[in-house]
């Protein structure tokens, strides 16, 4: 069964090579579950017992399902559709040596530098263009899908010292090599040409750096996943695949996934936005409900912000917490911190526990060492435009924000079958 479910994430995955892609998959899953699409920009008309998304930039998404009945509050997952990469600047183009074309690029969010180097990479992303009959923007989707650029290692010859610690320079050393010379002038024809439009009709662009090794389920008996994006998007996928099995019948369920976390999330479409806000009320006053039904509605409601969460590492276990140390295949991780950048607290995680036991799941816990400052999430900045009852898990992984990560493979069915429950 895991083995099913982790081949299924790995073709997500592979499709998802940006937050655009991760997010226009999970819409087709949707359409083809009969959802119907929403604009935030046209009127909404929504029925008891209707199933409806909305994405916002196209890169944040909110699917929900109304129950028949009353609800009686709602149930509710985020996680993010967006991971640490390299965008494309413009001007795209760098000559070096008057031999050579590089594309100039900037960090998106924090990443590990060293394994970008010596591998194949791909660009992809989207660009805008005016439609000339309507005078709309258009989106389209761009996915370069063959090995395009590659950044070269310095050799050990020129730098002895690289294997005792380096300080990487985004703007030196991690530009990717495009082409010799005679590539100058080509990189954005490229892009135009994967659209089907010329290179002038791009009146703007967000395109990313993406590994192109494909995913892999390895180990002495496959227990484990590699591959780019799994922060988030092992969340992301579980919870839409809980979000589809379960009965969405009590309470209102809803699927989220927020792109910018890793910037801060201070986007139009990041948790800091009202987004999430803005659905929600919008939901309530098509239905009829009043803002006190709202309220009421939301005092009886739980939010589970799912974010991969850290393991142990094999080579480094001085670097975990003495007592709460995840391990990859040991089940969904709950996160707590003190200082409450992980929103979990004793209601919140009693709850959560609860729902993991009825889905016979098994959990395990996560904290910093008391020494060392972690990292943040999206649940507690959400809750500065939605406040309610909010869970911290995650998914127990290795290499955070590296390009290629590992997790266990039968983690993600423990979060599928959490969230088939939660979503009752
Ligand atoms: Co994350």
């Amino acid at each position: 069964m895991n083995s099913t479910v982790s081949r299924d994430l790995a073709v997500f995955l592979e499709n998802s090579p940006t937050c655009f892609h991760a997010v226009d998959n999970m819409k087709k899953a949707l359409l083809d579950e009969h959802f119907t699409q929403l604009e935030e920009n046209k009127k909404w008309t929504l029925q008891p017992g209707g199933r409806y998304f909305v994405t916002r930039n196209d890169s944040s998404l909110i699917a929900f399902s109304i129950p028949e009945t009353e609800m009686k509050g709602m149930r509710i997952i985020a996680s993010h559709s967006d991971s640490p990469t390299f965008k494309i600047k413009e001007n795209p183009e760098l000559e070096a040596d008057g031999k050579y074309i590089r594309l100039n690029v900037e960090g998106y969010g924090g990443m590990l530098c060293a394994p970008w180097f010596d591998r194949p990479l791909s660009v992809a992303g989207r660009i805008v263009i005016k439609d000339s009959a309507s005078g709309q923007f258009i989106s389209r989707l761009i996915n370069i899908d063959r090995d395009l650029v590659l950044i070269p290692n310095l050799a050990i010859h020129m730098n002895r010292e690289a294997n005792s610690g380096y300080k990487y320079n985004a703007q030196k050393d991690m530009l990717p090599l495009y082409g010799t010379l005679s590539a100058k002038g080509t990189f954005m024809d490229l892009i135009a040409k994967s659209a089907g439009v010329t290179a002038d009709e791009i009146l703007g662009h967000d395109l990313f750096l993406y590994n192109r090794q494909k995913a892999s389920i390895w180990g002495a008996s496959e227990e484990f996943i590699s591959c780019g994006r799994l922060d988030d998007l092992q969340c992301a996928y579980a919870s839409l695949r809980g979000f589809l099995a379960g009965k969405r019948q009590e309470y209102m369920a809803v699927h989220c996934v927020l792109d910018n976390e890793e910037v801060g999330s201070g986007t139009k479409q990041g948790a800091a936005s009202t987004f999430l806000y803005d659905t929600l009320t919008r939901i309530h006053d098509c239905l009829g409900y009043t803002r006190e039904d709202y309220l009421i509605h939301l005092a009886d409601s739980l939010m589970i912000s799912a974010d991969n969460a850290h393991a142990v590492h094999p080579n480094h276990t001085d670097k975990s917490d003495p007592a709460n140390r995840p391990t990859l295949n040991g089940g969904i991780v709950i996160k707590f911190n003190a200082n409450q950048k992980y929103c979990t607290d004793a209601m919140s995680a009693a709850m959560f526990r609860d729902i993991c036991r009825s889905a016979d799941v098994p959990v395990q816990t996560f904290t910093n060492r008391s020494d060392m400052a972690g990292g943040s999430t999206l649940g507690n900045i959400s809750n500065t435009q939605v406040a309610l009852n909010t869970v911290d898990i995650g998914l127990p992984q290795l290499a955070m924000h590296s390009p290629y990560e590992t997790a266990g493979a039968e983690d993600t069915g423990y979060l599928i079958r959490a969230a088939e429950e939660f979503f009752c």
